[in-house]
């Protein structure tokens, strides 16, 4: 087992009580499985997603990220566990404007502590992976927003992370650069990464293999598509 959550709720301070924003949620996910998790807005996704990514820790409840239980560990570790462990991939791509696509997704094995030629020769294979071959010294502004989407996946998965985790990846994109999005994430399904993404639109939540409800902080389901 990757993950495994147990009874994790998250409140959050509200005037003078507090307000439960996750609501005693257990999600299990296995190597090489590819989750969507749909909910409505504010049901809790961003909320699940950043206790998911080790950005924010849980009111309560246990985490074992990897068999490791990271509600235990401090800011530095978790910033190690979020290097090594996972990718990211957010609506807004979240690139470095100044930096070439090649540095971008060279970037977190920069924090990784990996020497520079192999930095650049694993973030030149990752930007291959995803069609970007001929685009390495391009700066995001200089790219549509469906490359850009791309460079963040190649960043997102070149330290091979165990999981990769996608907030809204296609909600900046048009239909067709979400579309190519989708059969990038369904290749590296196919390639044995594990995949959890983050959604409120029916018709992207159908490319993932299982399926998960959230509402209002409640989490449901576990429907195999396959
Ligand atoms: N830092 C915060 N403080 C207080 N309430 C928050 C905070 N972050 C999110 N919320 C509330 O938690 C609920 C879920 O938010 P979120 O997880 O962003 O939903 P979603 O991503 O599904 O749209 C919303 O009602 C939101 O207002
Ligand atoms: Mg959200």
């Amino acid at each position: 087992m990757i993950l495994e959550m147990r009874d994790i709720c998250k409140d959050y301070p509200m005037g003078k009580g507090v307000a439960h924003i996750l609501k005693n949620v257990n999600l299990d996910v296995e190597e090489g499985e590819y989750l969507a998790i749909m909910g409505p807005s504010g049901s809790g996704k961003t909320t699940l997603m950043n206790l998911i990514g080790c950005l924010d820790v849980p009111t309560s409840g246990s985490y074992l990220l990897g068999g490791r239980d990271v509600t235990t560990c401090n800011n530095k570790q978790l910033a190690e566990v979020r290097n090594k462990e996972l990718g990211f991939v957010f609506q807004s791509f979240n690139l470095l404007p100044k930096l070439t696509a090649l540095e971008n997704v060279a970037l977190p094995l920069l924090y990784g502590g990996v020497k520079k030629a192999e930095r650049l020769e694993r973030a030149r294979a990752a930007l291959e992976t995803v069609g970007l071959s001929d685009r390495v010294e391009h700066r995001p502004d200089q790219l549509s927003g469906g490359q850009c989407q791309r460079v963040a996946i190649a960043r997102a998965i070149v330290g091979k992370p165990k999981l990769l985790l996608a907030d809204e990846p296609t909600g900046a994109l048009d239909s067709a650069s979400g579309a190519a999005v989708m059969e990038l994430f369904r290749q590296l399904h196919e390639s044995g990464s594990t995949i959890i993404m983050i959604t409120h639109d029916r018709s992207i939540a159908k490319h993932a293999a299982k399926l998960m409800t959230i509402r209002d902080g409640v989490l449901s389901g576990g429907d195999d598509y396959e």
